[in-house]
This record gives structure tokens, C-alpha cells and sequence, in this order.
């Protein structure tokens, strides 16, 4: 029994000195000295042997054991020191990471926002969980157009939910649905306040598209509200054009085609060109749809359509950042690939 014990302890104390981590050191602890470890179980065996045998291998079982747990914490400490000081250079610089940039896409909302900050615009906005009322009937979009299809437009499953609130704050507001269009937020700007009434709203909306490069299910606009006392078309004009030199440069040309939407009589779309520069081949690009508020839209928010009139426009920002930038496939924007991210970095580091 005393050569067992004699040989385990060093057995233990070689396996120690060998252990070359933390890691290995645990599995020599776990080996040897945990409860069902090879010294707790040879020495058990002590009460099998002779009476006269015990105070002498007693004696050599608490040395071993002292001695091995001596090892032991010796052993931890020199490799906790080693690996604080391996790891650590006081001379090298420090870790750095870098915080990022905001999404181009973002970065053209940011800009727009600045932009119609100076010319006096407040910020709106509304939910993108939408309903009926405010996506298409307050809007003046009658019961068969196409864009309510479900085809087009994502519907939610009402089971289990109250029903949607109308432009009474109580019932009647239809199926809710992902809005289609920031045009909600002129409804809930006008109910919220009165004339004069000079608001951007940028957002998320949604639509049931095939994606491909030119279409996403989901994409950001910005919406514009001006209503007033003898707001006129050539306001609308005048500030659309001021808007978008100063987005896409003072070189930009612009011409206002007839259009229909909904919500706004008379209605155009916005196409805008620069000289000796075309995008597939394409002149003209459109930008943005706007009109003059249909006197329809302001009946539905309790407005006095005979005292007030408003021009709205709408337009989205992909499609601006894609001029801005000649990027090809909208799909890159909501990829998340760092390495096209990158490219739109304002910082110079990252
Ligand atoms: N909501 C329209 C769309 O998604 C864009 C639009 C057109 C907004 C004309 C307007 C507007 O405010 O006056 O196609």
C-alpha cells in the first residue's frame, strides 16, 4: 500500500508539472483528485489493511495529499500568470471596433429630412401596420381599385384581434394591412392638428411585388404635406424643384407630367434628367408623384375644403439612392453585404 501511494503521488505530481493549460491541469484534477478520482479511491482501501500497518500509511496518505493540492494551486497560478501576460502588450494600440455607417438608403433620408428642415417642414409619422380606412378609403381610393387587391397588398389575419379603429379613433377602420404607401400620414397629420400644416413623413411600406431588381416587398418613402391658405401648384413646383438640385445636384432638369392619383387633383409624376446623362438608355427618370390635395381627402379629415387647398408628393428613396449612387439591382440594399455597404461609408475608417 505505501509503494501504491508512493507511486500515485508521483504519478500526480508529474501529471501537474506536465499540464501545459488550464484545460489540462482540470483534466489531471478531474483524473486524480475528484471524488471518484484514482487517490480518494486508493485510499479508501485503507480500512482493509492491517491495524498495526494504519498510522504509517496514514502518515504517507495526508503528505500525498498536501503535497498534490500544493502542486496543484501552484500550478493554476503560474498559468493564470502566464496567460494575462502572453495576451497583454501595454505597447500595442488598443482594439478598435469601428461603429459602423448608416445605410445609404438612410443616408438619403437623413439628407432629404435636412433639406426640408430649412424650407420650414416638420417631421410626421404613422404606423406601419396600417387599415383599410387609412391606406385607401380617407385617400380617396375608391372599393375596386387594383392596388387593394390582395394581390398587392399584404393583409393580416384579424383572428383574435379587436376591430381596427376608423378616422373616429373608434370602430370602422377595416382590414389592417402593411401600408402600401407613407400617403397614410397626411390622413393622421390632418387629424392630429389644423391648418397652416407643412409635414414630411419618410417610412417603410410594403407591397406584394415579385422581387427583382427594380422591386422589393418592402421599401422606403417620403411622403410631403403643405396645406394652407392660397397654397398653389406653383409652390408644389417651386419646392420640389429646390428640393431635389439640392438632393441630386443644381444641373438637374425637370418636367411635370399629367398623372392620376387618387388623392390629389390635379395629379403629375415628376421625371428628371440631366444633360448628356442617361440610365439605361433613359433621359427621363421619374422621381416622385405629387398633386394638389383633392378637396375629397380634406371632407374625409373635417377640413373646409372652400377655406384651404394643399399639395402632397410622395416619392422613394431606393430609387434615389440608386441615382445617386448608379447602383443596378435594388436587391444590394437589403442584402446587408458589408463589402457593398462599405462603399457608402462616410467614415474614413471603416
Ligand atoms: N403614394 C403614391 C405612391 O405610392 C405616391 C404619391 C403620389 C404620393 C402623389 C403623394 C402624391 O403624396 O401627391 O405611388
Amino acid at each position: 500500500m505505501l509503494d501504491d501511494i508512493a507511486s500515485l503521488r508521483g504519478a500526480i505530481l508529474a501529471a501537474i508539472a506536465a499540464a501545459a493549460d488550464a484545460d489540462a491541469l482540470e483534466a489531471a484534477r478531474i483524473r486524480y483528485l475528484s471524488r471518484s478520482g484514482e487517490l480518494p479511491v486508493l485510499l479508501e482501501k485503507m480500512s482493509a489493511v492491517p491495524k498495526e500497518q494504519r498510522p504509517a500509511i496514514g502518515k504517507a496518505a495526508n503528505e500525498a495529499k498536501q503535497a498534490v493540492a500544493a502542486a496543484f494551486d501552484a500550478r493554476k497560478a503560474e498559468l493564470t500568470a502566464a496567460g494575462e501576460t502572453e495576451d497583454f502588450d501595454p505597447t500595442l494600440p488598443g482594439r478598435y471596433d469601428p461603429p459602423g455607417s448608416l445605410h445609404p438608403v438612410l443616408q438619403v433620408r437623413d439628407r432629404a429630412i435636412e433639406i426640408f428642415r430649412r424650407l420650414g417642414f416638420a417631421l410626421a409619422d404613422g404606423p406601419d401596420i396600417e387599415n383599410e380606412v387609412f391606406n385607401f378609403d380617407a385617400l380617396n381610393t375608391l372599393a375596386d381599385h387594383p392596388a387593394r387587391n390582395e394581390q398587392d397588398t399584404f393583409y393580416l389575419d384579424e383572428e383574435g384581434l379587436e376591430p381596427s379603429p376608423g378616422l373616429d379613433g373608434k370602430t370602422g377602420g377595416g382590414r389592417r394591412l402593411l401600408r402600401t404607401q407613407t400617403s397614410t400620414v397626411q390622413i393622421r397629420a390632418m387629424l392630429a392638428g389644423q391648418p397652416p400644416l407643412r409635414i414630411i413623413a419618410p417610412g417603410r411600406c410594403y407591397r406584394r411585388d415579385e422581387i427583382d431588381a427594380t422591386h422589393g416587398a418592402s421599401f422606403f418613402q417620403m411622403e410631403g404635406l403643405v396645406v394652407g391658405e392660397n397654397v398653389t401648384l406653383a409652390d408644389l413646383k417651386g419646392t420640389l424643384e429646390y428640393f431635389f438640385r439640392e438632393l441630386l445636384g443644381s444641373d438637374l432638369k425637370f418636367r411635370f407630367r399629367p398623372h392620376f392619383f387618387p388623392f390629389t387633383e390635379p395629379s403629375f409624376e415628376v421625371d428628371c434628367a440631366r444633360e448628356g446623362s442617361t440610365v439605361k438608355g433613359r433621359e427621363w427618370l421619374e422621381i416622385c408623384g405629387c398633386g394638389m390635395v383633392d378637396p375629397e381627402v380634406f371632407r374625409h379629415v373635417g377640413y373646409d375644403s372652400e377655406k384651404y387647398t394643399g399639395y402632397a408628393f410622395g416619392f422613394g428613396l431606393e430609387r434615389i439612392a440608386i441615382m445617386r449612387h448608379g447602383v443596378p439591382d435594388l436587391r444590394l440594399f437589403s442584402e446587408n453585404d458589408v463589402r457593398f455597404l462599405r462603399q457608402f461609408s462616410t467614415r474614413l475608417d471603416a
